[in-house]
């Protein structure tokens, strides 16, 4: 069996080199955690949420799923939210999409998607919602589009759930924003549905 070998030779690099900026950085962590920031995006490889925003472990609290979708049927997001809300006291959900989004695309398909529809459909939703504007736009533009409403969508969702409300009317500390990375340059941009 292979045991990938190298990975570990690189996680051990790293640890060290961790450990070299900041001695003592993984002792203090195992103490406790507590991030300022929940990352809601999508599970893509090139979506790395850590890497994105260049922070250390222990810095961002991070959900990831196909096309970053925050549905009430979901118990694994919701649950998240709930833990990062309520007991870490994060002060930011970031719900992050990106362009060339393939979850998003393939919501764009009219043709079964196989068991994956099960989870496209909370995209296809958007779709369905925004469909008088995403219709005049040539096929890369309403790409991109769909990409954006889906974030917003899904800071609605956010919004909505009863964790975040409570937080609010209890007067805690809590935002939630919108951004969308280009896989292309590699930057963020933030669509300003703060809230
Ligand atoms: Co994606």
């Amino acid at each position: 069996m292979k045991t990938l070998k190298h990975l570990f030779d690189r996680n051990r690099a790293w640890a060290e080199e961790i450990e070299r900026d900041n001695p003592g950085f993984f002792a203090g962590l195992a103490r406790q955690q507590s991030p300022e920031y929940l990352w809601i995006g999508c599970s893509d490889s090139r979506v790395s949420a850590n890497q994105i925003v260049d922070m250390l472990p222990g810095e961002i609290f991070v959900h990831r799923n196909i096309a970053n979708v925050v549905a009430y049927s979901d118990v694994n997001c919701l649950s998240v939210i709930h833990y990062a809300v309520e007991v870490l006291k994060v002060k930011h959900i970031i719900v992050c999409g990106h362009y060339g989004c393939g979850g998003i695309q393939a919501a764009m398909q009219t043709r079964d998607q196989g068991y994956v529809e099960n989870w496209l459909c909370h995209v296809k939703e958007v779709k369905r919602q925004h469909a008088e504007r995403l219709q005049n736009l040539d096929e890369h533009a309403r790409f991109d589009l769909l990409c954006e409403l889906n974030v917003r969508a899904q800071v609605c969702n956010v919004k909505e759930t009863g964790v975040v409300q409570a937080a609010w009317k209890s007067g805690q500390e809590l935002y939630v924003h919108g951004w969308i990375y280009d896989i292309s340059n590699g930057l963020l941009k933030d669509l300003e549905v703060n809230g």
